[in-house]
């Protein structure tokens, strides 16, 4: 019995870190319905709110990595991944410049024109 939940116990958090610090159980933010995002304003919120790390021309700096990498293509982190980054912040997974705190006061709103100018960028240099 004692062992039997202790098992499980361990499975539970063992479950909870694989799965990115429990990031699923949280809900992506959502931009206002039919919110349409604007590269232009994304790129004025990027500048201010994100690249400090991810650098002005999104070519990273030494505190956050690169956009313009086929890491970030749409099929390896979606719109919702904007969303909870800027929201939630990040634990270091795929890299090794430590974990990305979140964003103060960035609505979801503002994330998604943030979003819309990072993919146009990188559609400029091939990555779809
Ligand atoms: C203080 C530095 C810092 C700031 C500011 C910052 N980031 Fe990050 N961000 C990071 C780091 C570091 C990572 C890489 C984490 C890793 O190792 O995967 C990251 C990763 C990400 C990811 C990938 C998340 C994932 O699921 O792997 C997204 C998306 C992202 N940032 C979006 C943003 C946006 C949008 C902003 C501005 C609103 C922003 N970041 C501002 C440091 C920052």
């Amino acid at each position: 019995m004692f062992h039997h939940h202790t098992w499980l116990t361990a499975s539970v958090v063992w479950l909870l870190m694989s799965s990115g610090a429990g990031a699923q159980a949280l809900q992506a933010p959502q931009p206002t319905p039919g919110f349409m995002p604007n590269p232009a304003q994304g790129k004025r919120l990027f500048d201010k709110q994100c690249a400090t790390c991810h650098g002005l021309d999104l070519q990273g700096t030494r505190q956050g990595p690169p956009f313009l990498h086929p890491v970030y293509e749409p099929s390896h982190h979606g719109d919702a991944s904007f969303q909870m980054a800027a929201r939630y912040g990040t634990r270091a997974h795929h890299w090794k410049f430590g974990d990305m705190p979140p964003v103060p006061g960035v609505t979801a709103d503002e994330v998604a024109h943030i979003t819309a100018y990072v993919r146009q960028q990188q559609r400029g240099v091939g990555i779809r």
